[in-house]
């Protein structure tokens, strides 16, 4: 299998964006597949989330510049199967240091290529800044698709067209591969009806790229960076837990169908709606 590379990506903060890169990679290891999880915020949540420190010179940084090897940079986290290039304030420069460069929107493809030829790893995970910038734009240029965090809360929806928009931009102008993966409802409060309206509004727009597995609000998954754990070694039992667990199984699932049938074949709710049939695959 080669390697594939998702963004979590959504230009809003707060979003369950670092608590699914890594939460998701922590998972997807579990069930030992070989994963990189990329921070490229500069404000390095998952890199404390997962017990690193954060170091002058560690993150991708010197890589965009091409002055360092991006696998020289990569460390080991507490996780079998889990690695990790990490990121450190000095981050935020780098979107200044490049943009005199006149591939300043393909650096990151540029430095992670000898890692994903390598296929050392199954997936690549990159955790993106909450901004629409030229970090962002760059993770979106080497992503095989995006998982779009959107939390169960009022306007969820509001801001995701810009999202949506860009994706398509990309696609057109240089990565025609990239996708949108999926739509991931975090935060869902089982003893409120706001979360379940917001999921129905989402899945209107989405239909079926919207993830079954929902994460519920879960107050162990915000404990556990302060641990500098993944949530399957806080608590492995928790809700939380289980929410990671079977979202990982439903993405491998997903990918396994993508796999046998391209993505074409893939039977959608607004395909089902617009000719009336079932449609088996
Ligand atoms: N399912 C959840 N349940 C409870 N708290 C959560 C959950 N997901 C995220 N959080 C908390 O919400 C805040 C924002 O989440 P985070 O993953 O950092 O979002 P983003 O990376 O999109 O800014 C963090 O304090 C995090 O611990
Ligand atoms: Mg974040």
């Amino acid at each position: 299998m080669d390697t594939k590379v998702i963004a979590l990506a959504n230009q809003k903060g707060g979003v369950g964006k670092t608590t699914t890169a890594i939460n998701f990679s922590a998972c997807l290891a579990e069930k030992r597949k070989k994963v990189l999880l990329v921070d490229l915020d500069p404000q390095a949540n998952a890199t404390s989330g997962l017990g690193l420190e954060k170091g002058f010179g560690s993150s991708i940084f010197p890589a965009l510049l091409g002055e360092s090897d991006a696998a020289g940079l990569v460390k080991q986290t507490g996780i079998k199967n889990l690695d990790i290039i990490p990121s450190e304030l000095d981050l935020a420069g780098a979107e200044i240091a490049i943009a005199r460069r006149d591939d300043y929107l393909h650096r990151l493809k540029e430095a992670m290529a000898p890692i994903i030829d390598s296929g050392r790893y199954d997936f690549i995970v990159l955790d993106c800044p909450p901004s629409l910038g030229i970090l962002f734009m760059n993770a979106l240029n080497i992503a095989d698709e995006v998982i779009i965090p959107i939390q169960c809360e009022y306007l969820a929806l509001e801001g995701l067209g810009v999202m949506v928009d860009i994706v398509d931009q990309i696609r057109d102008a240089g990565n025609p591969e990239l996708r949108i993966g999926g739509i991931l409802m975090t935060m869902y409060n089982v003893s409120t009806n706001l979360s379940q309206q917001v999921v129905q509004e989402v899945v209107k727009h989405f239909g079926d790229r919207v993830f079954e597995t929902l994460i519920p609000r879960n107050v162990r998954l915000s404990e556990a960076p302060s641990y500098g754990k993944a949530i399957i070694e806080y608590d492995r039992h928790c809700v939380g837990a289980a929410a990671y667990r079977n979202l990982a199984k439903e993405f491998l699932k997903r990918q396994k169908k993508e796999a046998a049938f391209g993505e074409e074949a893939l039977p959608t709710l607004s395909g089902v709606m617009a000719s009336g049939s079932e449609g088996e695959g």
